[in-house]
């Protein structure tokens, strides 16, 4: 195929400035695209421009990225609540939360604003693209774009392709990943879950039974897998990491696909998402960020 009829991107839309949002933002404007991003509310858009700053100031304090830079990228990126900015776009990324009825609504009103040449992206880690397809007229542009938490370290973008996913649609994709300096995998089956959840999610949920279970202690459960395996994190700091709301979207999603067991969520995990024990962003999860 040659580069004439791959959609060329310059302005890209990120829908949702939270964990994974203020991320992709974060990699899409140092990588030098212009970018619009959305929240629900003028106060979560200020969090989330604030989450923006605070991992760029940590980029520049780490030395991966120079004053000069630092100043661009910002300039770049242009908040809104206002979903008719995203008109402007060439590629729109949503990062919502993991709720099919939720992305439905994002993706209707995309298409109803975004000019006809515009790809729709969902960094969803485990609802088919497929059926996000559904709610548009334009199936064929319609594709996964999967980032990994943080953002502008993890190297991985894991691409996923819809049953009317185009190949221009996914090489344009491709390059834009590639501008973005990351590494590409590819999902080709639009299976729950993908490459990286079909994998992570039962490793986690097993973790968490094998604590119910008296297997070993949550620490040692870590320990194990950070000097065992070398894994930067153990599975249960890990899940903090990630949200232990995330996770239970991704594994009731991939359950609801599937009625694989290995991704029943133990009810300890749907109690402690009950009881607002959600990971490091809301304080408390398997571990207590209070104090520290
Ligand atoms: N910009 C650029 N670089 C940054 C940065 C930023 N905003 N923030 C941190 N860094 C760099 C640091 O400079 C450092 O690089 P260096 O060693 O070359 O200086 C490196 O990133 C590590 O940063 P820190 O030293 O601050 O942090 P740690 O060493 O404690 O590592 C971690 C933190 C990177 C999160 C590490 O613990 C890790 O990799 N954990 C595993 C994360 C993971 O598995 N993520 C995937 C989750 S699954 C997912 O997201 C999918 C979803 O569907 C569930």
């Amino acid at each position: 195929m040659d580069n004439q009829s791959i959609p060329q991107i310059q302005t890209v839309g990120v829908i949702g400035c939270g964990l994974m949002g203020s991320g992709i933002v974060e990699v899409c404007a140092r990588a030098g695209f212009q970018v619009v991003v959305s929240e629900v509310s003028q106060e979560a858009l200020h969090a989330g421009l604030g989450r923006l700053r605070q991992s760029l100031d940590k980029g520049l304090a780490r030395g991966k990225l120079g004053q000069a830079e630092h100043a661009e990228a910002l300039d770049r990126v242009r908040g809104t609540t206002d979903f008719e900015d995203f008109a402007a776009c060439d590629l729109v990324i949503e990062a919502v939360l993991e709720n099919l009825d939720a992305k439905h609504q994002v993706f209707r009103r995309l298409d109803e604003i975004c000019p006809w040449h515009c790809i729709l992206a969902s960094n969803t880690s485990s609802i088919s693209i497929t059926k996000i397809a559904a709610a548009t007229d334009r199936p064929d542009k319609v594709i996964g774009a999967h980032f990994f938490n943080p953002v502008p370290v993890m190297p991985l973008l894991e691409i996923v392709r819809g049953l009317q996913t185009t190949d221009s649609t996914y090489q344009a994709l491709r390059a834009f990943g590639e501008r973005l300096d990351k590494r590409i995998v590819v999902a080709q089956k639009d299976n729950p879950g993908f490459i990286v959840n079909l994998l992570f999610v039962p490793y986690g949920l097993d973790a968490i039974r094998g604590l119910e279970q008296g297997v070993a202690s949550m620490e040692d459960f870590d320990t194990a897998m950070k000097l065992g395996m070398n894994h930067p994190m153990g599975p249960f700091e890990l899940m903090d990491f990630v949200g232990l709301d995330t996770m239970l979207f991704i594994a009731d999603a991939m359950y609801e696909e599937t009625k694989d067991p290995r991704y029943a969520a133990p009810p300890r995990l749907r109690q402690m998402v009950s009881a607002g024990m959600m990971g490091r962003k809301s304080g408390r999860g398997f571990y207590d960020y209070r104090k520290t």
